[in-house]
């Protein structure tokens, strides 16, 4: 099994110009697609993690769902999604914040973890690290303290993962795209 991060490079896609145009977008779709690819993923945030001592997986909507939820599969710990504004049934917290293309709300269940938990936070990708913060922040409202954010790619050119660095997170990337 191949166990070097640039391996990964390889399955991910770009699209010029999507959604809009000048943004060259990075779609991990291929590498969700390739068996042996999502394997090595996984065991990239699996091995990192495992003696982490993490209690709950946060996965930030939509994408961070998909590799968040295999990875507290994995960590034998639940999964709690950060849905966009207006998704999530029970009593919410929210927080609002900027993104690369146009602004957004995030919510998180009131429930969602408790004080003292040790949460890992996991996306697919930090662009201008807005999504990533306001996930933090809301985590943190609850009194959990966010071990560490895990994305499979950093955009560093767009600042987001220098600026969630400069608050304190902690963070774990596997591909950077200039
Ligand atoms: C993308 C991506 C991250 C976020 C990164 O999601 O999956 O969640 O943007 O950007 P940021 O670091 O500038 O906040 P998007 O908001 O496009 O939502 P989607 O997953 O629903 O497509
Ligand atoms: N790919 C996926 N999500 C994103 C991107 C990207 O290139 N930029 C901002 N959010």
């Amino acid at each position: 099994m191949l166990l070097d991060p640039n391996d990964l490079r390889d399955h991910i896609r770009t699209v010029a110009d999507w959604p809009q145009p000048g943004v060259q977008f990075r779609d991990i779709t291929p590498l969700l697609q390739d068996p042996a690819a999502l394997r090595v993923l996984v065991q990239h945030f699996v091995l990192r993690y495992m003696h982490q001592k993490i209690d709950v997986v946060a996965g930030l909507d939509a994408r961070g769902f998909i590799i968040g939820s295999i990875v507290a599969y994995e960590l034998n710990v639940g999964f709690v999604p950060i849905r966009k504004k207006g998704k999530l049934p029970y009593t919410t917290i929210a927080e609002e914040y900027e993104l690369e293309y146009g602004s957004a709300t995030v919510e998180l269940h009131a429930d969602a973890c408790k004080s003292g938990d040790r949460v890992l936070l996991i996306d697919d990708l930090i662009a201008t690290g807005g999504t990533m913060m306001a996930g933090k922040k809301l985590l943190e409202r609850l009194g959990a303290t966010v071990v560490e954010g895990a994305a499979i790619v950093d955009l560093p050119e767009l600042g987001g993962s220098k600026l969630l660095r400069d608050s304190g997170l902690k963070l774990f990337t596997l591909v950077d795209f200039a």
